[in-house]
């Protein structure tokens, strides 16, 4: 807000009466255990003009003395801890402090400039969090890499999904904690004990965040339609490739929820349905495992599908959306940390964007990528009992389901990326809470 805006000179006044803020988020009382980052040294270094900083764990990281100005924590608003320093205002050829200088025991740097007066102490832990050189950000992708564990079927079978139940998802942050923290390492967790109705689904749910709202409402059911009544293959008994949901949508839906609150028994003796599978199984396909495997098998699929917008569209009554993204999403400022994985066969557009030479690519890398989340080795088949809830990256993990002919109903909803991450970032401590999605 212009409002709020300071001018750099004022800015150098520290704020009356106000607390040294934090400059990153409102801690929440788990995160305010320190990184305990110390700094071993730190210089101007006036032929690279920049401040070095060498810190205790052995990374050694540059800032340019204008950063160092643009992120004086006290230009902080107190509480709001909103930006009141105007970065127009600050010259890019900022020279270097005079003095640099590691206080408290390697707690803090602080340094000074002679002609305007200006002194900002920084905290170690937020130099060492917030450097920018390349490094750095390669280690950030690779911590939240580690925090991932793509999974074939036999690594993640129904038993080994993160599970809690319903009462405690509804009341306890640990068990809150514990969901969020599976859907990043896996990209799937299962609540039991679920309540059937609409209603208290979303009571509980609402636990991760709002439900998001599309054309098809808040919160919905797959209960199968009459003929003639369907408008997604969703709403019929028939069998379901993995897909992410709504790829049409540009802003697509972080989580996908299914809470089972019907399920017929199986109607063959064996439980198998006349495509040989296990009669009305949610099938689950990690996105990024087939990413893995592209990379390492098939590099110029991966190359195609991280390089390519594909269209995708929905149309239905009153409805025409459509999606013009790329298969494989990278976070920012990286070519290898993945950040969305978007693909359902059934919804993508007319070809009608490719130059006339890549028309054959894209069928032969089509086919590659159908082939693997076709494939059983990838695909975990998980029957849902009545009370049990799965919970699904839609950015990561594909779902579908195996065909059936007695009765099967989810109750569902969507729920907004932002949401949810920002739920589990309040709950995680500090050192992980600016990894997850951390664009
Ligand atoms: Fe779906």
């Amino acid at each position: 807000m212009a409002g709020l805006v300071r001018t750099a000179a004022a800015a150098r006044r520290p704020l009356a009466g106000a607390a040294r803020a934090q400059w990153t988020v409102r801690q929440q009382p788990q995160q305010r255990r320190a990184l305990s980052m110390a700094i071993k040294q730190a210089s101007a270094v006036d032929a690279d003009g920049v401040v070095r900083v060498s810190f205790a764990d052995g990374h050694e990281s540059s800032f340019h003395p204008v950063w160092l100005k643009d992120h004086n924590p006290d230009t902080l608003h107190p509480t709001s801890l909103q930006r009141q320093l105007d970065s127009a205002t600050l010259d890019p050829e900022t020279p270097l402090p005079d003095e640099v200088s590691v206080v408290d025991n390697g707690a803090r740097v602080q340094v000074a400039w002679a002609a305007d007066g200006e002194r900002i102490t920084f905290d170690a832990d937020f130099l060492r969090r917030h450097c920018y050189d390349a490094s750095a950000l390669a280690e950030r992708h690779e911590r939240l890499a580690k925090m991932r564990t793509p999974w074939a079927s036999k690594d993640l079978p129904k038993e080994a999904v993160t599970r809690v139940t319903g009462a405690d998802l509804a009341s306890s942050d640990d068990a809150l904690r514990k969901v969020l923290q599976a859907l990043v390492k896996d990209g799937v967790t299962i609540v039991t004990d679920m309540p059937s109705s609409i209603d208290e689904t979303e009571a509980i749910v609402r636990r991760i965040g709002p439900p998001r709202e599309t054309f098809y409402g808040g919160m919905w059911d797959t209960a199968p339609k009459a003929e003639g009544e369907v408008n997604d293959t969703a709403y019929t008994k028939d069998a379901l490739h993995g897909h992410t949901d709504t790829s049409y949508l540009l802003d697509s839906p972080g989580l996908q929820i299914f809470n089972c609150v019907a399920q017929s028994d199986p109607t063959t003796e064996d439980g198998l349905n006349h495509e040989g599978e296990i009669e009305g199984a949610t099938k689950l396909v990690d996105g990024f495992k087939v990413l893995d495997v592209l990379k390492n098998e098939y590099p110029e699929t991966f190359e195609f599908f991280a390089t390519t917008p594909l269209k995708w569209h929905c149309i239905e009554d009153g409805v025409f959306v459509k999606a013009w993204a790329r298969v494989i999403e990278f976070e920012p400022g990286s070519t290898t940390a993945i950040k969305q994985f978007r693909y359902n066969s059934y919804d993508l557009s007319p070809v009608d964007y490719l130059a006339p030479e890549k028309v054959l690519d894209y069928y032969r890398h089509t086919k590659i990528i159908n082939d693997l989340l076709r494939d059983p080795k990838y695909i975990s088949y998980m029957r849902m009992n009545v009370g049990e809830m799965v919970i699904i990256d839609n950015h990561r993990v594909c779902h579908g389901r195996t065909a059936f002919s007695g009765f099967r109903n989810m109750v569902g909803c969507y729920i907004g990326r932002d949401d949810w991450l920002s739920k589990l970032r309040t709950l995680l401590p500090a050192e992980d809470n600016t990894l997850i999605n951390d664009e």
